[in-house]
């Protein structure tokens, strides 16, 4: 097993939502930890309680040179730094989504040639999957048609650097585990007014009273959530125990609709509203959940247990005071 105590160990995206929870995790257990973000979305905040003892390095990944400079010297890389939005940015921009990830895709391709590190993680994305495959989804589910519609271009992006990373990884052999996290949330989300994801967008919606609440589709697509700090956790575990290089989902089989969702946001907020549906919107696959057989098999029983979502929305009452400078309280 490869050993990372006394490497650098970079994170990129590491400002952001999941990454900043990973750096958190990092920094405890010693490692030294350069984090690499252009804050284009996350933020120093993430990072206050341990900038005193990360090696930070700002800057745009699609810029080849600071690419370079900024991961040369890395020989254990977590890579996360992606233009990463709710649906309601994907569906609209698909184009841009795609040439975004896949100029970061090709530096860190072109670097790690010229500096070959000793292990990658590389954060994909379960978008890599189609529309029309089972609910419960498997890493070996065969990746054979276009991935999730309403993500097609974010979906892409995310293939193209699973296989341009795979062919890498055989060419230098280099160790280079994929994750494919489904829907992640937490109390370090960076707002992005109608562009942020389902949970936020949701709290913040509710909080403010937005009556009535609009679903987009049906209001029956089920998803599964996870917090992001579990999802960091996890990030973590698969970096020490991954040797082969293998696919792992970050998911569960437990589902909620996005309308048991408002009414639970509703209900632990003691806040009533109407629900209504916008049917000419996408809402994606009908069940989106995961197996995981993998990270189950390589994560000790007692840390799989994961916050629970009642108790993360909690949390997110804290997120939307400090977000928008609110005293909302129950
Ligand atoms: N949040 C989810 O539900 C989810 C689900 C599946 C996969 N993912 C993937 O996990 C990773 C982390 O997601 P997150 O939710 O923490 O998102 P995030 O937006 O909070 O974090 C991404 C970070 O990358 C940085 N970044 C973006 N473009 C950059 C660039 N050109 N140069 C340098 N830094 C750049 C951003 O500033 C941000 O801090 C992403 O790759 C995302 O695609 C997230």
């Amino acid at each position: 097993m490869i050993k990372f105590n006394k490497e650098v160990v970079a994170v990129t995206g590491g400002a952001g939502l999941i990454g900043s929870y990973l750096v958190d995790l990092l920094v405890e257990e010693g490692y030294k930890v350069i984090v690499i973000d252009d804050f284009s979305k996350g933020s120093i905040q993430n990072l206050n309680k341990n900038l005193n003892k990360i090696d930070l390095r700002e800057g745009d990944l699609e810029d080849f040179s600071f690419t370079y400079k900024a991961l040369g010297d890395c020989e254990i890389v977590f890579h996360l730094a992606s233009r990463a939005y709710g649906i309601g940015y994907s569906q609209n921009n698909h184009t841009n989504i795609l040439i975004h990830n896949e100029k970061i895709t090709n530096n860190l391709i072109l670097t790690f040639t010229k500096k070959i590190p000793k292990k990658i993680l590389l954060v994909s994305s379960s978008c890599v999957y189609d529309d029309n495959g089972p609910d419960v989804i498997s890493e070996s589910y065969p990746i054979i048609h276009e991935p999730e519609l309403a993500n097609l271009g974010y979906g892409w992006a995310k293939r193209m650097m699973e296989k341009k990373f795979q062919i890498l990884s055989k060419e230098l052999n280099v160790p280079v585990s994929i994750v494919r996290p489904f829907n992640i949330y937490g109390e370090r989300y960076n707002w992005v007014g109608e562009y942020s994801q389902a949970i936020p967008m949701l709290v913040k919606k509710v909080l403010d009273k937005n009556n009535p609440i609009i679903i987009w589709g049906s209001g029956n697509q089920k998803r599964n959530y996870i917090h992001a700090k579990d999802c960091a956790r996890f990030l973590k575990t698969i970096m020490k125990n991954d040797d082969l290089g293998q696919i792992y989902n970050i998911g569960t089989e437990d589902v909620i609709s996005m309308s048991e969702l408002v009414n639970l946001i509703m209900k632990l907020s003691d806040i009533k509203l109407d629900i209504k549906f916008d049917k000419s919107k996408p809402e994606g696959r009908f069940v989106k959940s995961s197996q995981s057989a993998l990270l189950k098999s390589i994560v000790d029983e007692e840390k799989l247990n994961l916050l629970k979502l009642e108790l993360g929305i909690i949390k997110m009452f804290d997120w939307y005071n400090l977000q928008f400078n609110k005293k909302f309280t129950k």
